[in-house]
């Protein structure tokens, strides 16, 4: 059983640099920072309403995560759902024959942690994770996670295999190529690579912030570089660290 998202992974340079504009822009708050040498990372959390910013610098040039950084720079790299059990859901995925990275939960920043296969995901790295008992994830934050964006060739199809691993149910969209997943209060869009420059994967974040002015204002302080809309501020990854960040006035459910 899915509850909600309980991060997106960025992988980054550097941690200190990283959090010049995840926590002293944007303002999300951080819940947590350590090393994790069996990851071969220092990573943090950071609190983004339901959900959370897991921002991920590499210990090593040649681990897993120094090499997705020589190779496609800073970005998104993974997606985490908490489950209220962790062994449980992986053993559940087991027996149906899910290609798995971790066989069993292991220790991580989120709690208790497993990997599952991209291949078995439809390209998309998961991690899993139950939270330590008493783990609040309702830490106040100016800015909230509404949506995670995710580019793929066959968006039916990608739907579908969320639906059959994760049980999460399409929401309500009007017809067209688009797919949309709600998990917790936030959702999952999945759009037509051609929309999106081709990328297949994880492409982009759309925040809600409680005080639109104060983060434009923000964003112009920080020079951070962003388009603007009506209600709506685009800030260009160069300035987000690898990352399309979408950050809008108001709540549409
Ligand atoms: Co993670």
């Amino acid at each position: 059983m899915i509850r909600r998202i309980h991060h997106v992974g960025i992988v980054v340079e550097r941690l200190t640099t990283a959090y010049r504009f995840y926590r002293d822009v944007l303002g999300l708050p951080l819940v947590r920072e350590a090393t994790v040498p069996e990851q071969g990372v220092k990573a943090a959390l950071l609190a983004a309403g339901d959900a959370e910013i897991e921002l991920l610098e590499p210990l090593a040039a040649d681990n897993s995560i120094g090499r997705f950084l020589a190779k496609r720079g800073e970005g998104l790299h993974h997606l985490c759902f908490d489950t209220e059990d962790v062994a449980a859901e992986l053993a559940r995925q087991k027996a149906r024959g899910v290609e798995l990275i971790d066989q069993a939960p292991r220790a991580g920043l989120a709690g208790r942690i497993a990997f599952l296969h991209p291949r078995a995901c439809a390209g998309v790295l998961v991690e899993l994770a139950t939270p330590p008992e008493g783990d609040s994830h309702t830490a106040p934050s100016p800015v909230r996670l509404k949506r995670l964006v995710i580019g793929t060739a066959d968006p039916k199809g990608m739907a579908a295999v969320f639906h059959s691993l994760f049980g999460l149910e399409e929401v309500a969209m009007n017809d067209g190529p688009r797919k949309m997943l709600g998990v917790g209060r936030s959702a999952i869009l999945i759009v037509p690579a051609d929309e999106v420059g081709g990328t297949d994967g994880m492409v982009a974040l759309s925040l809600v912030a409680e005080d639109f002015a104060a983060l434009t204002a923000a964003c112009d302080h920080a020079g951070a570089k962003c388009l603007r809309g009506t209600g709506e501020i685009t800030i260009e990854p160069e300035s987000s660290h690898g990352v399309h960040l979408h950050i809008s006035r108001y709540f549409f459910p």
